[in-house]
């Protein structure tokens, strides 16, 4: 890359996401809202390294819904559920974060709507209803069994009976979501005013729930069994026990996407980002052949890595740079409102910093999880507390609630979250661990957050820069970042042990993830246990 490529701010920017039920609450129903995220937003960035200072902010689902999967069951793409809120208060967010160049990425979840979306409850009127075809009807195979094996993600199976018409809905999530038809062009273009909607009001981008599930195949084939299933997966988590064939990556969605993409560029400088799973070769193909289609399909290679090694992170950046094409910018995340917390994940605090000193270094567009900026671990969440589908049916294990605890601000009886007891419990360590308390203390995981993000968005190089990795020993992930002849050396030590590389130059500390580190470091350099450093050489 050289110096005449200006970068999209999507590609320069840090996009941070916030789970809205989680993050502020201002009405006192223990439920966060968008005043609050707006009353939060200099926390996010103010212009001065005080905040944050991220470039976007995606937020989970706040439109009408009954909630059964905590928003992604919408029944009005349109509006705002009032339990965060209403429209008015939507465009003042949007008003108030561009004041401060915060740009605003929304959820869109096109693959199923509530089935108390008025759209379903045509569909499900009668067979011949103008909408039954919005959704995947089928009858029951001639021996009464279902129409094929696909299973539901939260357990069971994908298809729900339905008595007055007679037959069987597909949803691979809770019965409450039916899947949309997106073979029907009338559904097409009614979920694409949808999107102008919003764009139309000013969002930034969206953030494309389950996207690469939208186009099934035509004759709905049986998946095959997954012979990779984990072996601790409960009875009933049919989904998992299947391979994603027939469900998901169909090579007709890529039609669709190429048609989301040219509605996006109908509008200047907007974002369109894809939530999908399928392996590498499957997921490339998202940025289209010539970069028609997404953006930035989401990265979550390194989160879903349950190896926390120097070679497998290196050798999962490795795979996926090798496989961009020249086009496509990468993009990383580590943490999200569905998988468990990072400083829960790789063993503890210090390994969650040196998770972030990688995820703010890699080439390519950082997502941040609210609350992992403080080393938020995962919620204690007792069987009778659980909210998430999820975890009701396949069992607390899997309970998504322990990622979405509040937010913690301060050591104030509700964590500055709410004035009454919050719709999940807080965390026991919220008195220690919050934005209060970690913003006074010189060495906190929000000090090196901030430090590290503000170092970032003074670095062209750490923005834009290529990507090499350096093999100088088996426990550090090592890579140089270099931009117009700047060069900057990041090096990460995944051992519980000092680590001595010989790095061959001399060079200049700009952080460690200890933050006390200063001065020129010359041919050897020394890592402590779980240190990272980013060094300009
Ligand atoms: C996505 C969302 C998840 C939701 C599911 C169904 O994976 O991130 O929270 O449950 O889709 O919409």
């Amino acid at each position: 890359m050289n110096k005449s490529q200006v970068l999209h701010w999507w590609q320069s920017g840090v996009v941070y996401q916030i789970y809205p039920r989680s993050f502020q609450d201002t009405n006192s129903d223990g439920i966060g809202d968008l005043e609050g995220i707006i009353q939060r937003l200099d926390y996010l960035n103010d212009g001065t390294p005080n905040s944050l200072g991220i470039d976007a902010i995606w937020i989970s689902p706040f439109y009408p819904s009954p909630m059964k999967d905590f928003g992604y069951d919408v029944s009005d793409y349109c509006d705002v559920d009032p339990m965060f809120g209403d429209l008015a208060t939507f465009d003042r967010l949007v008003e108030a974060a561009h004041a401060r160049h915060i740009r605003v990425i929304i959820d869109w979840v096109p693959n199923h709507t509530s089935d108390q979306h008025p759209w379903f409850a045509e569909s499900r009127r009668s067979r011949d209803n103008a909408k039954r075809d919005w959704y995947i009807w089928r009858d029951a195979k001639p021996d009464g069994s279902l129409p094929n094996n696909w299973g539901s993600f939260f357990g069971g199976p994908a298809w729900t009976w339905d008595e007055v018409t007679g037959q069987y809905y597909l949803h691979q999530f809770v019965p409450e979501q039916p899947e949309l038809n997106w073979r029907n062009p009338d559904v097409k273009a009614a979920m694409f005013d949808t999107l102008r909607f919003w764009l139309d009001r000013g969002v930034d981008g969206f953030r494309m729930d389950v996207i690469g599930l939208i186009i099934k195949d035509e004759q709905l084939r049986d998946n095959p069994a997954n012979p990779h299933a984990p072996a601790n997966l409960p009875e009933n988590a049919t989904f998992h026990r299947l391979q994603q064939v027939y469900n998901m990556d169909q090579d007709e969605v890529h039609e669709v996407m190429k048609e989301i993409r040219q509605l996006f560029d109908e509008y200047e400088a907007r974002v369109a980002i894809g939530e999908l799973f399928g392996p590498l070769d499957r997921w490339v193909k998202y940025y289209g052949e010539q970069g028609e289609e997404l953006h930035l399909p989401f990265n979550f290679r390194l989160m879903d890595e349950g190896k926390w090694t120097a070679a497998t992170m290196q050798g999962l950046v490795d795979a996926m740079e090798g496989v961009l094409p020249d086009f496509a910018w990468p993009n990383y995340v580590l943490g999200n409102h569905d998988r468990i917390r990072l400083a829960s994940r790789f063993g503890g605090q210090a390994q969650a910093r040196l998770a972030g000193m990688m995820l703010l270094t890699l080439r390519g567009t950082p997502t941040l999880y609210y609350g992992d900026e403080l080393g938020l671990e995962n919620g204690d969440i007792k069987p009778e507390q659980m909210h998430d589908p999820q975890g009701i049916n396949l069992g607390v294990a899997f309970t998504r609630d322990v990622t979405r605890t509040p937010m913690q601000w301060d050591a104030s009886a509700q964590a500055g979250f709410s004035s009454v007891a919050p719709w999940l419990p807080l965390s026991a360590d919220y008195e220690t661990r919050n934005v209060a308390v970690q913003g006074a203390q010189p060495d906190s995981m929000l000090t090196f957050y901030r430090t590290l993000l503000w170092l970032r968005r003074g670095s062209a190089v750490l923005q834009g820069g290529s990507y090499r990795a350096l093999n100088l020993h088996d426990d550090c992930f090592v890579y140089v970042r270099e931009l117009n002849g700047e060069r900057l050396l990041v090096a990460l030590n995944f051992a519980d042990a000092p680590c001595r590389l010989d790095v061959g130059e001399n060079g200049r500390f700009l952080l460690s993830t200890h933050l006390d580190r200063a001065g020129t470091v010359g041919k050897w350099l020394d890592l402590r246990p779980f240190e990272g450093v980013v060094i300009t050489l």
